[in-house]
């Protein structure tokens, strides 16, 4: 596998080059995500693999990393995608998906997205509810088509992982309630613009066993064969995504685990026939970026050790939002104790990276690493603080460069408001 790496000489390496000269062919600075192509790559062809002969369509979930690049190199390898908007859609239509291996999510799609989604001829648009089915069959009967439609359920499962990224239990808003199934199926039966093909479920994010995606996946599959039962000519189910990765903290097991759970799954429903869809986004992307940062000021404050980098919460926002931990490493040398209390520029007691071993100095630059997902994506320009640049890097060499919007550019807006 490629991805992060360090020299002999403790210098961080991505995609086989190091990132201090990568970034230094750029005229970029600071903050920086960069991103292995190659390894983006390698981890798609090890997931497709994982199927073996099996009928499947590995549908990536766009919003963990939207940028073409990533969405073309996984084009490539043959993969679909999961969208939550008709940007993603025309993202991944632009960067060479067939519409018929797209699905859409998503619990509230406006009319003019479901309206794209149905005219592209995706491979279904997943609805989350009764009422969005007859808003569905409307659009459809407006536009003289029909929708392919799943049923995305909501499997009543909790998950070991943080409240704000678990979808599949009976708070959450996703999904339709297993109790409303049958009466889906009934009214998909009536409606003449809509035909049913499956059903899809998501249980959550982060998963590091398979035991909740099964459960969840049991429940997907009860679904669709009340719905064969009904008589309707289902083509796949989908066991959504939420294979986790080793932030540094706990191992996680190999995406293939869940696959293989998922077919010993169809096969023992008896459900051989229907098509595998997984909707992996963070497994892919996630170990394949790192955000690079200046440090811009540290401090000692009683017994404290502060260090200030020129990234924040506005650039990578998990730390803030879910509490969550990225390793962060000194960029041209091995961490090394004592540790630093990372934090960033905005003026936010949230915008903590914690604790990190960065060494007797101070380091120049840091890497924040697994920051290939849910990163960018995620940023705003909260205290002025224009959109980060991403950096691609494949063959060892940088093969794409998407600048900062720039400080000027947020000034004009601001000023122009
Ligand atoms: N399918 C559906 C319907 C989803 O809602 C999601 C993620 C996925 C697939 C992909 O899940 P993944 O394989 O990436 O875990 N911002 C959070 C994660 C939110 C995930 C939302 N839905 C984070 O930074 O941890």
């Amino acid at each position: 596998m490629l991805g992060f790496r360090r020299d002999a000489q403790g210098a961080a390496h991505l995609g086989g080059a190091r990132v201090s000269d990568l970034l230094a062919r750029t005229s970029v600075g600071t903050p920086a995500y960069v991103y292995d192509l190659d390894g983006l790559g390698e981890a798609a062809r090890a997931l497709e693999a994982s199927f073996g002969g099996a009928r499947h369509l590995v549908a990536y979930a766009v919003k963990a990393n939207s940028a073409g690049s990533v969405v073309r190199t996984l084009a490539r390898e043959g993969v679909g995608a999961d969208v939550v908007s008709g940007a993603e859609l025309e993202v991944v239509l632009g960067a060479g998906i067939l519409p018929s291996r797209v699905v859409m999510s998503g619990v509230a799609k406006a009319d003019w997205e479901l309206d794209l989604a149905v005219g592209r001829g995706l491979h279904a648009v997943q609805v989350e509810s009764l009422e969005e089915i007859e808003r569905l069959a409307a659009r459809a009967r407006g536009l003289g088509a029909v929708a392919r439609v799943t049923l995305r359920i909501n499997p009543s499962v909790e998950i070991d992982s943080h409240a704000g990224i678990a979808t599949g239990h009976d708070e959450a808003k996703f999904g339709i309630a297993l109790t409303d199934v049958g009466a889906a199926w009934d009214r998909i039966a009536s409606a003449p613009e809509l035909v049913g093909v499956g059903v899809s479920s998501h249980v959550g994010s982060m998963l590091l066993e398979a035991d909740p995606y099964l459960r969840s996946a049991r429940a997907a599959c009860e679904a669709a064969s009340a719905g064969i039962a009904k008589g309707h000519a289902l083509e796949y189910v989908s066991f959504g995504g939420g294979f986790g990765i080793d932030y540094g903290g706990k191992p996680a097991p190999d995406p293939g685990l869940f696959v293989r759970g998922g077919l010993g799954l169809l096969r023992e429903q008896g459900l051989s026939a229907l098509e595998l869809v997984i909707e992996p986004g963070r497994s892919l992307a996630g170990p394949f970026g790192v955000l690079v940062a200046s440090v811009v000021q540290s401090k000692r404050s009683g017994t404290r050790r502060w260090i200030m980098i020129d990234a924040g919460m506005n650039d990578l926002l998990r730390p803030a939002l879910y509490g969550a931990k990225h390793r962060i490493e000194p960029l041209e040398r091995e961490p090394s104790e004592p540790n630093w209390r990372v934090v960033g520029p905005v003026c936010e007691s949230s915008d903590d990276f914690g604790e990190h071993p960065l060494g007797a100095e101070p380091p120049k630059a840091v890497a924040v690493r697994d920051a290939g997902a849910y990163g960018f994506v995620m940023a705003s320009e909260y205290n002025g603080r224009p959109l980060p640049a991403e950096v691609f890097v494949s063959g060892g060499t940088v093969t794409r460069v998407s600048e900062s919007p720039g400080r000027a550019a947020w000034v004009k807006r601001r000023l122009d408001a």
